[in-house]
């Protein structure tokens, strides 16, 4: 979700006013996926690089998810919708924890769609991770089986916004067949309407998966 700095600093706004926006949208988004019935949506909201941007405005994400994750989940529990969480989240204070792990339980047997958020994540460190996981499992596993996305499938569209034409470490083993769309919109000004022309596009794309 990227370029909230920028929408904020256009409108002479503190960047973190960009990512309060940012999260409008990303509820904005992730409803108007429900409506396409698309079954998993993932949202790129904190890096394992996002760490090393200055100590103010890890501390405002930070903060805006101990605001705003509460209020998602429920939005979530309403819509029937599974909360996932992909990341490292031991990286954040026990009770941004504790908000997130409510979250995540009491959605858990939900069964309408489900919701990936990735905090604190990183496709290296899930790679390494999984690589371990794997090492210390029976002859039976596979490696994706220790994924944090395990048991849902790749991706079909990814839509990288705010005009970078990168992955940034985001689901480098799950995107090998990805669709990949990118978009000059600042990530607070996505609409539904741009969602729903990159999917339109998305069905005109003939899918060979190398064959
Ligand atoms: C992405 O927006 C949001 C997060 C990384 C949390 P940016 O903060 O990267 O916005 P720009 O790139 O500065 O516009
Ligand atoms: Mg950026």
């Amino acid at each position: 979700m990227d370029g909230n700095g920028r929408w904020a600093l256009k409108r002479h706004l503190p960047r973190n006013t960009g990512h309060k926006e940012g999260i409008k949208a990303m509820m904005r988004i992730a409803d108007a996926c429900h409506k396409l019935s698309v079954p998993y949506v993932s949202f790129y909201a904190f890096s394992t690089e996002n760490k090393n941007r200055p100590s103010g405005e890890v501390k405002g994400l930070v903060s805006l998810m101990e605001d705003n994750f509460s209020r998602l989940s429920s939005e979530l529990e309403a819509n029937n919708i599974r909360l996932n969480v992909i990341g490292d989240i031991t990286y954040f204070g026990s009770k941004v924890q504790k908000i997130i792990e409510t979250g995540v339980e009491k959605t858990r047997y939900l069964t309408g769609g489900v919701f990936n958020i990735a905090l604190n994540y990183g496709g290296r460190d899930e790679l390494c991770r999984a690589a371990e996981l794997y090492k210390n499992s029976d002859g039976n596993a596979k490696l994706s089986d220790f994924l944090y996305t395990a048991g849902q499938p790749d991706p079909d569209i990814l839509i990288r916004t705010g005009g970078e034409k990168r992955l940034s470490n985001f689901m480098l083993y799950q995107l090998a067949y990805t669709e990949l769309f990118f978009s000059d919109t600042y990530w607070p000004d996505f609409s539904e309407a741009e969602l729903n022309d990159i999917v339109d596009e998305y069905y005109k794309r003939e899918r060979r998966f190398g064959k």
